[in-house]
Order: structure tokens, then C-alpha cells, then sequence
């Protein structure tokens, strides 16, 4: 390259200039910059800058216009680009002239420390997904934006396109050049019209590998470079992104669903503009390849500029290998919309016209006549090899002998092992072709096969690869209101080719072709493979009949169920099972998003038993979260209870059944009287609901006290309750009706625990609130709080503070309310119900998770008097609550928890943890109190046990080490620093002490 015709500033001039303009004493560093001089500069108390000193002539108002983007940004906050730096005259660009006499410009920006994507990628797997957020967040934010110096015509926008095909000549790979011509063409014949019609703002433009940082724990922490800021078409921000992002990626596609995926969600794209993605991304890399063939022409000795172009000339070559169809499809999954379009239509017209659709094998489709088959199973040697096709026909016409069926019936969504060939390989590295698309029908070869609608052959074709097809025809249906799919026929005999050639027109009932013996068949066992199309995506008769398990959504839209078509009673759809990130994707197209996830890197539970989770992987973990599955995970006696009285019956409560009263009397049983009547809800969330009515019911009023913290489920009535939702993030504050007592918090409330008078001195604070509202001459409801504080930290009431307030409430005409959803059933060891710690009966009480083992259960418990006040002509109906199956359901855990004397484990157990951890408490400054009940134990953690300061980050990284060492266990109170412990009440000795024996070590480790 020339030397440029201006003065190059030394780094010492470049630090006075600075000084000079910034008023920093700073060192500096120059870096690359192809004409303007770029410094790195570290001032005396560490804080780094970049200094810029523009090349002349540079466009300050160019310059200015970039800088309002900086400060647009900047006032929405939050993301990691550039700030400014305004020098000592109180601006953002200062123009000096320089010993040649010529105009500059200063420009400082604060320093992002990180390394740019394009480097950390070479020796790190970086989440892609990241890309996607920021630059869906970045677009939102730019939507409000604009300025007139964006309206610009610039060749590096994807609108201008067209404008490449003058250097695309230049081109000197004829490979690449042909693919560029190819690009271009497509994008003069459609794409360019297309793009005119979609959204248009100002966008970055230029999110490539080397304008993106990522910090030490691989975060992006940096988007930089705005210089190519442009008003276009804001789709052409993710093309960019994405062309440079799929280079070298082992499945590209892949990688652009990730960012794709992340981007939808925060800045949701449309239909319009994700049809022409695929297209615009290959229209990013012409354009890459044709201006550095233009610069190359221009510089011939330059041999970088080819070097440079490696990625891109690559990623050419592979995407003019994919197809564009696929791609797209996917691009739409990636936003949760119908992969294939039409396909949910196609699928509705072979519903309602089942009984339009022929048989397409002589045999009865009976279910007694068909049985499935285990092809893996019987496919494979011990060594997991497929075996020869005589062997596999042999075991599996005997094994549809064996269940006296002429049909054997290879299952839809099957992930096979048989797919074995380099035919099956995938681009993506270690990923195989194996999830059936079809239906096999097992039956002996020659027989006749014939259309179940009318049709045209579109393919007739001996696929004669080993383990392709052999033969296979396909055919095209329309129907009446212009809907076309196709059915397809693989491993036929040779003999079906003549039946079927292409363009015969065969009519429903029509003989199509003959199952073929193997090996003419692809060397299968005889067997015909029947599949549904929407859309052949240009492949013709290679349209795939197994696909990549990674592409299940995509290609199970494109060939829905062929039992739509074959109407067989029977289970023959498999279900597709996903890596623990394909789910995570999965869940952030198809779910809400306020769904939150347990760990950075989530676990995928497949199995419970006893107190124990296992992953996907087969790794076990102790499970001390969980009070759900209180008498332990899958419980043998609860599942067959369930699984007894569903293949039963199950109805609603307006019939007669023993299990409702049978269970009502067992559950009442262990209460004190005067608590007797039961309503049977579906969650703890309904069953606090119905307590409020019943409340409002009996008193006639609306107001409500609770406490501190508290949380009693997420429906509107009870967020309204919730001092841990409505004064947290997203909350709209405490609401009218509703008067917040203080936590009875003995360890770090106002009153400690060593008062002799904490339960009265906290109950008065709570009467306080009571006699507040009777002021107002609008006295509560009712009084609601946990018999022990979950969410306020595992909180023990402090000795008379119920009863006091309880009597206070009462005395005002107010009903008192125990939330048992958390601390029920045994859990705190001494006795069934948390409440009976403070020696009181509540006029209600309210149960829920334990209550079903996981089966999605709650009660109100009542008395009489509260019931009747309630019964006020209205019935009270409840689709599902008090069904047999729940009440079968919840009988069984009262009699495990009996059976298994599993209250007494929760206590010896909790006895002995409590023990424990006050002697670890004893010797570890970090523990502030250990407080606990049975198998609901709370340990708080403090800096300092003077000021209480509390050590959330420590607390946090317990349970994140615990993790690593297969033990789960979370974090709650007001400031999340108390370790909780509530595992399911089957939780043993051992247990206990391989808790004990890690959570110490883990202390230690954090631990200064
Ligand atoms: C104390 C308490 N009450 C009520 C609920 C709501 O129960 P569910 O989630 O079953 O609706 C919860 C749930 O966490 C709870 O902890």
C-alpha cells in the first residue's frame, strides 16, 4: 500500500494532542487503522480510551450523525457499544490542523476490553445465540432513530445489490464468480422486489466477526464500528450478521437458527422478511466478493485481499450446496411459525376427509392386525451393525407372526440406528439421518399397492443406491380447493416402474406398484415405506425419507403423519428427542417467555425415583428442592394408583364415587376439629383463590393483611397478595385492598429471637396493620400468611405470634388463613401441619404441592361455619378438582407417607441436619443462623455477623458448586441469601451427611 499523504502522528504526539484536547495524562498504543490513526490510550488511574485522528477530509458531519446514534443508544441503555468521551471544549469532535497544514478531527471513545468474535471463536465454542439478542434488541432500539445523513446510497447495502454485477466480472475463481452471477440473478429476478416491501430503519449494517467482543466468560460485551450506518430495509442487519457468523461453522444453518431464534424473540421479525433471509445472506457474501475483486484489480500485488476472502468464497460454496427451501423452513421454525407453509391446511383437509382417503394395501389396517415393529431392535447386531436382510426379514415376519398380524408397522418419528451409510452423513460433524418421515407396512414382497386418491406420477425412478429406495414412484394429488401434496411409494419392485411412469394419471383404488423383495428393494427387509409431502423442496425423488433428528420440526411439516392417510388405530408416532440447547430453543419459540430455567447450563431430567433426578446423560443428583414429589419421585404405589383408577374412570364431581369421600375423610382426619369440609382444587394458586372467596364470603369484605415477602401463587387475585411479586420486578406495588405486615424475622427483623416477647412485639406490628385498616373503617377479610416463611427465607414463626394475631383478627370480624402449599404434609417433622407449631387453628387452610406427589392437586380445608357462609346459591364447579384420579392420587400419599413413616424420617433426618449444621454453623463465620423444622431447613449466610451484610453471591455459588457435585439445592429470601432445603421427606441419613460432607467443603471453597 501507498504511504498516505498526510502527517502521521508519532505516540508521543498523540499523548499531548490528548492531554492537549481531554485533559488526560495517558500512555499510548497505535493500532491498525487503514486511514485513520487509531490510539490506545491508558490513562494514570487505568481507565482506557480510544483516540482517533481522522485522515483529511473525513465528513465531521458524517461523524455527527454517527455520534447521535452513540448518544440514542447510550439514552436507552444497556447495550455494550462505544460511549464518547466530550473533549475539554465540551464536544464530542474537535478539528485541529496539522503540521501540513491540513484540517483534522479528534474523536475519543471509552475502551471495550475484549476480544473480537472472529479470534475467540478460533479456540472457543461461543453461544451464537448472544448475536442474535443484541442485535434484535439494537434494531428495536434503532426503530425510533433517525437522520438524514443515514439516507445515503452505500454499495455495502444488501438493497443495493444489483449494483455489484459490474465488478462481479473481476471475479477470478470461476467457481465463486458463478455463484455470484447466480446470486445476483436471483436476487434481479424476485428478491429485490421482495425486500422493497419490508420494513426499512436505520441499522448498524456491519455486525461482522470483527465488530463484535467478547469479554473472559465469552459474553459480547462490545458492538463497534457504526460507520457504515445506514437507513435500508432492517433485515439486512440479520443477513449481514449472519453472513459473517456461519462462516466456518461446521452446519451454518444451524448457527443462523441460533441467532435467528435469539432475535425473534426480542424484536420479532416478519413472515415477508425471513422468506428472503437465506437469499439476502448470499447476497451480503457477492457483495464481499465482488468489492474485494474490485480492490484486487486494483492492487494486484495484494495478496491479503485473497487471503481475506477465504471464509467467504467458502461459505459460498457450501450454501449453493444447501437448499434454499430447507433453509428457509427453518429460518421459519427458528421464529415458531409453520415450518413448511401449507402444511397445517394439507393436514386439515386429510382430517376432514378421512373417510375420502383409500386403503393402500390389501391387508385389513384392523389393529388387531397390525403390530409394531422393533426395527432397531431386530436390525441390529450386539456390536449395533445391521444385520443382512434376510436375517432382519426373517426376525421380523416372525415377530408379526408371533403377534398373529399380517401388518408389521415401522413407526413415523422413529429414531433409527439402521441408517448406517455415508448416504445417512449430515453436514453437521457426528450427526446422521435417521428419523423416519414415513410409515413402513411390513408385508411379504409383490404385494400390490394402490392410490388411496385420485393422482399423477410426478416420479418413477429406481433409487438403486444400497439402503435408497430401489424403486419408488411418488404421486401428486390436488385437491378441490387447490391444496397439492403428495404420497410416496419407496422400495418397490422393479416391476412397479412400468405400472407407474410418469405423468400416468391413476385414479383412487388404482394399482400403483408391488412391494419389492430385497435386494432390488435397496436390500431391506420387503416392506413398503409411505410418507405424505407438502412440498418435494426441488428434491424430487430424492426427497428425503429420513432426516436429521435436529430437523425434526422442519421436516415433520413438510411430510406430516401418513396415518392421516392410513387411519390405523394404533400408536405410531414416536416421540423426538432433543439435546438439552434444542430444547432450550424449542421452549423459547413455542412458550411464554417469563418461563424461567434452573442453571447457566440447564439439566435435562429424564427419570425421578426416591429423592434422586437422573439426566439424559445418566448422571444422578440428590434432589433437596423438590417438595412436590414429597413421598419421592414417581412414587410406585402413587403411579399405579393413578394409572388404576384412570384406566378406570375419571370424571367430574358431579357424579357419585367413592374416592372423593373416601379421601375427604382421610384428609380431614388430620386436621383439628373444627376443620372438616374440603374443597378439591387443581394447584395451590386455586386453592389460596378460593380461600379469598370464602373469606370475602364470610365477612362480607375484601381487604386483606399479609406478610412480608410472602408469595401465594400466580393467579391475578393472589399476585395481588404477593409482597414477592408486586414489590419486585415487573410489580405494580401493593395494591389498595392489601396491608403488608412486617417478616417475624428474629435473625435480621427489628425484634431478635432472644426477646422473650419476639412473637407478641412482631404480632403487634401486625395488629398495627389490622387496626390501620379498621380506621380506614374498612377492616379485613382475613389475615393470610405461611405457617412457615418460604419465599421470606425459611422463616420460623416466632412462639405466640399466630395466636396473637389470629385473636386480634377475629375480634375484627376477620378470618385467619394458613398457606400450607410449601410447609405440609409432615414436612416439619414434629407434626402433619406447619401451623400446629404455634399451637392455633386457622379457619382455613390451604394445601398444594406435596398433595399429589406432582399430580396437579390443591384443597381448601375449611369448617363448617365458613363453608356454609360461602353457599350462597352459586355452585361452585371445578372441571377437574375432586376427580377420581386426583383423589385416588391423593390417598395414596397419605398412606405412603403412614406406610413409609415418612413424617418421623423428617424428623429424625432434620434433627440430625440441624445438629450438624449448627456445629459447622459454629466453626464458619459465613453462616449467620440455621434454622429449621423436619426437612424444612434455612441457612442464612452473612459477610459479618454484627451487620448481618448478607453474602448473596456466596450463597449463589454454593449452590452452583453443590450442582457441580450432583446435589441440588436453591437460594430464596428477601436478598437470596439462604440457602433451602425441602428434598422429598424420603431424604435419608446418607443423604444428609453427603450433603453435609460437600456443603462444608463447598463453604470452605468460598471462603476467604
Ligand atoms: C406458599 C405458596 N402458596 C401458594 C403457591 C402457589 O401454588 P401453585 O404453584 O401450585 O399454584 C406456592 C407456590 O410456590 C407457594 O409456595
Amino acid at each position: 500500500m501507498s504511504r498516505p499523504d498526510f502527517h502521521i502522528y508519532s505516540v508521543q504526539e498523540a499523548c499531548v494532542l490528548f492531554a492537549q484536547h481531554f485533559n488526560l495524562a495517558a500512555t499510548a498504543i497505535r493500532l491498525p487503522g487503514e486511514r485513520d490513526l487509531n490510539f490506545h490510550m491508558t490513562c494514570e488511574d487505568g481507565t482506557q480510551f480510544i483516540f482517533k485522528i481522522y485522515a483529511p477530509g473525513t465528513d465531521q458531519d458524517w461523524l455527527a450523525a454517527q455520534d447521535q446514534v452513540l448518544d440514542h443508544i447510550a439514552r436507552i441503555g444497556g447495550f455494550p457499544v462505544p460511549q464518547l468521551l466530550l473533549s475539554k471544549a465540551g464536544s464530542t469532535t474537535t478539528p485541529i490542523t496539522d503540521d501540513d497544514g491540513n484540517r483534522r478531527l479528534l474523536r475519543t471513545l471509552n475502551w471495550i476490553d475484549g476480544t473480537v468474535w472472529a479470534k475467540a471463536r478460533e479456540s472457543h465454542d461461543l453461544d451464537f445465540a448472544q448475536i442474535g439478542t443484541l442485535l434484535g434488541r439494537l434494531d428495536a432500539c434503532m426503530k425510533e432513530f433517525d437522520h438524514p445523513a443515514a439516507h445515503r446510497d452505500f454499495l455495502w447495502d444488501i438493497a443495493q445489490t444489483s449494483k455489484h454485477r459490474e465488478f462481479s466480472d473481476l471475479i477470478g475463481d470461476d467457481d465463486v464468480r458463478a455463484c455470484v452471477t447466480d446470486i445476483l440473478d436471483r436476487f434481479d429476478h424476485g428478491i429485490a422486489e421482495k425486500l422493497a416491501k419490508t420494513p426499512r430503519q436505520v441499522i448498524h449494517n456491519d455486525a461482522n466477526d470483527y465488530n463484535l467482543l467478547v469479554d473472559g466468560n465469552l459474553t459480547i460485551n462490545g458492538l463497534i464500528d457504526f460507520g457504515d450506518f445506514i437507513e435500508t430495509h432492517r433485515i439486512c442487519n440479520l443477513a449481514v450478521a449472519l453472513a459473517y457468523a456461519m462462516m466456518d461453522q461446521p452446519d451454518p444453518l444451524a448457527c443462523a437458527v441460533d441467532i435467528i431464534t435469539a432475535y425473534h424473540r426480542v424484536n420479532p421479525l416478519g413472515e415477508d422478511e425471513v422468506a428472503i433471509l437465506y437469499d439476502l445472506i448470499a447476497c451480503r457474501l457477492a457483495q464481499s466478493a465482488c468489492m474485494a475483486a474490485q480492490q484486487y484489480a486494483k492492487e494486484p500485488d495484494n495478496d491479503y485481499l485473497l487471503i481475506s476472502q477465504a471464509g467467504v468464497n467458502d461459505l459460498l460454496a457450501r450454501m449453493a450446496k444447501l437448499n434454499p427451501a430447507i433453509a428457509h423452513y427453518r429460518f421459519r421454525d427458528a421464529c415458531g411459525w409453520e415450518p413448511c407453509p401449507g402444511s397445517r391446511k394439507v393436514v386439515n383437509w386429510l382430517t376432514v376427509n378421512a373417510d375420502q382417503i383409500g386403503p393402500v394395501i390389501p391387508q385389513s389396517m384392523d389393529a388387531s392386525n397390525l403390530h409394531i415393529v422393533d426395527l432397531n431392535g431386530l436390525s441390529l447386531d450386539p456390536d449395533g451393525k445391521l444385520r443382512p436382510a434376510n436375517i432382519v426379514t426373517d426376525a421380523i415376519f416372525a415377530a408379526m407372526d408371533a403377534a398373529n398380524a399380517e401388518v408389521g408397522v415401522g413407526k413415523y418419528l422413529e429414531n433409527r440406528k439402521v441408517y448406517q451409510g455415508p448416504f445417512f452423513e449430515t453436514a453437521t460433524r457426528g450427526e446422521w439421518r435417521s428419523l423416519h418421515l414415513g410409515i413402513d407396512l411390513f408385508v411379504p414382497d409383490q404385494t400390490p399397492l394402490f392410490a388411496p386418491l385420485d393422482g399423477v406420477v410426478v416420479v418413477s425412478n429406481d433409487n438403486a443406491r444400497d439402503f435408497d429406495y430401489g424403486p419408488i414412484i411418488i404421486l401428486e394429488h390436488k385437491t378441490s380447493c387447490g391444496l397439492t401434496f403428495y404420497t410416496k411409494y419407496g422400495h418397490l419392485s422393479r416391476t412397479s416402474l412400468p405400472v407407474s411412469p410418469v405423468g400416468k394419471t391413476v385414479r383412487k383404488g388404482e394399482l400403483v406398484g408391488y412391494v419389492g423383495p430385497y435386494p432390488e428393494n435397496g436390500n431391506w427387509a420387503p416392506h413398503l415405506h409411505f410418507q405424505i409431502m407438502v412440498d418435494l423442496v426441488g428434491m424430487g425423488a430424492d426427497i428425503c425419507g429420513v432426516a436429521a433428528a435436529s430437523e425434526a420440526n422442519v421436516w415433520s411439516s413438510i411430510c406430516p403423519n401418513p396415518n392421516l392417510m392410513l387411519g390405523m388405530a394404533i400408536d405410531c408416532q414416536d416421540i423426538v428427542e432433543r439435546a438439552p440447547a434444542k430444547i432450550t430453543a424449542e421452549r423459547s419459540r413455542h412458550l411464554g417467555p417469563n418461563l424461567s430455567i434452573s442453571y447457566k447450563k440447564p439439566l435435562k431430567m429424564v427419570r425421578g425415583a426416591g429423592q434422586y433426578l437422573y439426566t439424559d446423560t445418566g448422571e444422578k443428583y440428590l434432589d433437596m428442592v423438590n417438595n412436590v414429589c414429597h413421598i419421592g419421585h414417581s412414587h410406585p404405589r402413587v403411579v399405579a394408583a393413578a394409572a388404576r383408577q384412570a384406566a378406570e374412570l375419571n370424571t367430574n364431581t358431579r357424579y357419585l364415587h367413592d374416592n372423593i369421600v373416601n379421601y375427604a375423610n382421610e384428609l380431614v382426619a388430620t386436621f383439628p376439629d373444627p376443620l372438616s369440609v374440603c374443597f378439591f382444587v387443581n394447584s395451590g394458586s386455586e386453592a389460596n383463590d378460593l380461600a379469598l372467596r370464602l373469606a370475602q364470603a364470610y365477612s362480607g369484605r375484601r381487604e386483606m393483611l399479609i406478610v412480608d415477602h410472602a408469595y401465594h401463587g400466580n393467579l391475578t387475585s393472589l399476585i395481588d397478595l404477593s409482597p414477592y411479586k408486586f414489590n419486585r420486578k415487573g410489580g405494580k406495588g401493593c395494591p389498595d385492598h392489601v396491608k403488608i405486615c412486617p417478616m417475624p424475622d428474629g435473625f435480621r427483623g427489628p425484634i431478635r429471637s432472644d426477646d422473650p416477647e419476639c412473637g407478641r412485639k412482631y404480632a403487634d406490628l401486625a395488629i398495627d396493620q389490622l387496626r390501620a385498616f379498621e380506621a380506614e373503617g374498612r377492616p379485613p377479610a382475613a389475615f393470610i400468611a405461611e405457617s412457615v416463611l418460604g419465599c421470606g427465607g425459611q422463616i420460623f414463626l416466632p412462639d405466640g405470634y399466630l395466636k396473637h394475631i389470629y385473636a386480634a383478627v377475629r375480634a375484627s370480624g376477620g378470618l385467619c388463613i394458613a398457606d400450607e402449599v410449601q410447609v405440609g404434609f409432615g414436612r416439619v417433622g414434629s407434626h402433619m401441619w406447619g401451623f400446629e407449631l404455634q399451637d392455633v387453628v386457622p379457619d382455613i387452610v390451604t394445601l398444594g404441592k406435596p398433595i399429589g406427589n406432582g399430580h396437579p392437586l390443591g384443597a381448601v380445608i375449611t369448617t363448617r361455619e365458613v363453608a356454609n357462609a360461602f353457599y350462597n346459591g352459586m355452585e361452585y364447579f371445578n372441571t377437574f378438582g375432586g376427580n377420581p384420579v386426583s383423589c385416588a392420587i391423593g390417598r395414596e400419599v397419605l398412606h405412603v407417607i403412614r406406610d413409609e413413616r415418612l413424617q418421623a424420617n423428617a424428623r429424625i433426618v432434620g434433627d440430625h441436619m440441624m445438629a450438624r449444621l449448627r456445629e459447622i454453623a459454629a466453626r464458619n463465620p459465613l453462616i449467620g443462623e440455621v434454622r429449621g423444622a423436619g426437612l424444612f431447613i434455612g441457612i442464612e449466610l452473612v459477610h459479618n455477623l454484627e451487620t448481618k451484610e448478607p453474602a448473596t453471591e456466596k450463597a449463589g455459588q454454593i449452590a452452583n458448586m453443590m450442582k457441580d457435585r450432583n446435589i441440588l439445592i436453591s437460594t430464596d429470601g428477601p436478598m437470596d441469601n439462604v440457602i433451602k432445603i425441602k428434598p422429598p421427606i424420603t431424604f435419608d441419613l446418607d443423604d444428609a451427611n453427603t450433603f453435609l460432607g460437600n456443603f462444608e467443603e463447598c463453604l470452605a471453597l468460598v471462603t476467604p
